[in-house]
């Protein structure tokens, strides 16, 4: 892929508000799962882990991330899946030592943008939700106190006429600077 396909790809990929009835197998969401677990992350780290939520178990996550009628959309997803820290591997306890904790936020961020660009190229929309109780989803996930989840994605087939937005982005000018 060069960079005009690439970017040609990036302004296909957007976040999808409107998910068609039809559902997603679970078979091609733990297929995009696998594919974007290929993420970089510090010291190859890995401190995540991806929980995929379908079926009825669905309404314990919608409950925390649809208070006051946000995220309504997510209701018809296939697939909503918690992006979550998990610190419990070998390279994570050197990290420590090296206070490189601070990584995880990133290496998260980075694995929820492969996340929705495998959902992309795979033929299913996707929406990053960060609007969300995060205490009330680790409880009802089980999650340890220190298991932080910033972002589930929701992920399903779009619905059939949603159309392409065109992107709205700052001026390259404001968010780009060349330094010599
Ligand atoms: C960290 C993060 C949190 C977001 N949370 C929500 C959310 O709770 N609900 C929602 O509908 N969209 C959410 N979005 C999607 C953004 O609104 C969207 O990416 C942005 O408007 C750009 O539009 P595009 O993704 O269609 O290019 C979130 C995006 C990011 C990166």
């Amino acid at each position: 892929m060069d960079l005009k396909e690439l970017e040609e790809f990036y302004l296909k990929r957007q976040s999808c508000r409107e998910f068609s009835d039809m559902v997603v197998p679970d078979e091609v969401i733990a297929e995009v799962c696998r594919v974007a677990l290929l993420a970089p992350s510090a010291m190859n780290a890995q401190p995540w882990q991806l929980v995929a939520v379908t079926g009825e178990r669905r309404a314990d996550i919608l409950k925390n991330i649809q208070r006051l009628g946000m995220n309504k959309f997510a209701s018809k997803a296939s697939a909503l899946v918690v992006v979550a820290s998990d610190k419990s591997g070998g390279m994570m306890k050197v990290g420590e030592i090296f206070k490189e904790n601070e990584f995880v936020c990133n290496d998260l961020g980075i694995l929820t943008a492969h996340l929705i660009l495998a959902a992309e190229a795979a033929g299913l929309g996707s929406c990053i939700i960060g609007w969300r109780d995060e205490e009330k989803l680790r409880e009802s996930l089980g999650f340890k106190k220190n298991v932080t989840i910033p972002a589930i994605v929701a992920l399903g087939y779009t619905a059939e006429g949603y159309p392409v937005r065109e992107k709205k982005r700052k001026p390259f000018s404001d968010a780009f600077t060349l330094l010599k």
